[in-house]
């Protein structure tokens, strides 16, 4: 099956089923996870990634989480829900969608305090399918929105991985280029490798790939020259939080990708489902940066590249300005120009 047709996430049968990220391009295997302790570290690990996936694995899970939960009051079961959704809540920092996820489900979860905690179980799993299949829709809307900046015969470059497995279908990034492929459309794509876990050159690369669409690895380190040559025409990239200011932050190197398009006069897209964007935070400098282990850097997928012993910074993502974003691409339409004031519009849409 090809890989933007992939559910890299779903439930059945009381079952969460993850595509392990960590093993692709070698290999697609799908975890069966029961226990909401695994959903965490499947999560921190990034087994499951990508702002919108990580959200629905999150609300799966938390399902995990409660299914033992006290069914005599609503009281005793929220306590266990709270708990465990909480839980849930420290795996990742960044990615804006994992608590606004955890936020549906406790509304959700409020919103039906009146009926028997059974039935409250089941509107649970109904929310969290229903945060699944509505990223697919948003995923295709962005898709649209976005190829209507993009034209044949472009040479685009993108960062990361925001494609189907980061979702639950198409992509935010990466949709345009799927829908571009529908029309036929001849597009190049640059896919930066994304130092130092490389979801540009395992996922999208083999997500692209799969799909048939032109793409060409470069190294982080390549983007500068390859858009030197006038190879590229456009970035898109996804995001993991937009600020109410239109700061983005999305993984590390975006913020360079960013200033080396703004030097070539290149325009840089975001595309951002509104689950990704949060009013409540003012900047990107508000904006809580993950920093992981140093092993990722110093010995990345087994094997040591520096000194024992050697200090690391290791932020996992950056910040871009919202002076150096072209465009955001959202489900509901596509914004430019004042972000402080357009954003906010979006939600009373
Ligand atoms: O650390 P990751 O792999 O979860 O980081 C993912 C990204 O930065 C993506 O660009 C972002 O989450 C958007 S996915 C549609």
């Amino acid at each position: 099956m090809e890989s933007s047709f992939l559910q890299s996430v779903y439930y059945e049968n009381g079952i969460l089923n993850i595509l392990d990220q960590t093993k692709i391009p070698e290999i697609t295997e799908f975890l069966e996870i029961t226990k909401i302790e695994d959903a965490w570290e499947a999560i921190k690990q990034l087994k499951v990634r990508g702002a919108p996936a990580i959200g629905i694995a999150a609300a799966y899970g938390l399902l995990l989480g409660i299914k033992d939960a006290p069914e005599n009051s609503f009281d005793e079961f929220y306590s266990v829900f709270k708990k465990q959704a909480d839980y849930l809540a420290t795996s990742r920092p960044t990615a804006v969608n994992l608590f606004w996820a955890l936020k549906r489900m406790d509304d959700c979860a409020n919103n039906e305090k009146d009926l028997p905690v059974a039935r409250i179980k089941e509107a649970l799993e109904n929310e969290a399918h229903l945060i699944r299949t509505e990223d697919e829709e948003v995923c295709r809307s962005i898709g649209e929105h976005a190829l209507t900046l993009l034209h044949d015969g472009m040479g685009i470059l993108t960062h990361c991985n925001a494609g189907g497995i980061a979702t639950a279908r198409y992509g935010t990034a990466l949709a345009p280029l799927y829908l571009a492929q529908e029309n036929g459309w001849d597009i190049k794509v640059y896919a930066d490798e994304t130092r130092p876990l490389l979801q540009g050159a395992r996922l999208t690369a083999w997500e692209l790939m799969q799909a048939g669409i032109d793409v060409t690895l470069i190294t982080d380190s390549m983007a500068a020259m390859v858009m030197q040559k006038g190879w590229v025409q456009a970035v898109i990239v996804g995001c993991d939080r937009v600020a109410a200011n239109g700061d983005v932050a999305n993984k590390i190197g975006t913020y360079g990708v960013a200033l080396l398009a703004k030097a070539h006069d290149i325009p840089f897209f975001v595309a951002a489902p509104t689950s990704t964007i949060d009013l409540e935070t003012k900047t990107g400098a508000d904006i809580p940066i993950e920093e992981r282990e140093a092993s990722e850097i110093t010995e990345g997928f087994g094997k040591r590249t520096a000194p024992e012993g050697v200090k690391v910074f290791n932020p996992a993502f950056d910040v871009t300005p919202h002076e150096l974003v072209s465009a955001i691409i959202t489900e509901k339409g596509i914004l430019k120009g004042n972000y402080q004031e357009e954003l906010p519009k979006l939600f009373k849409k």
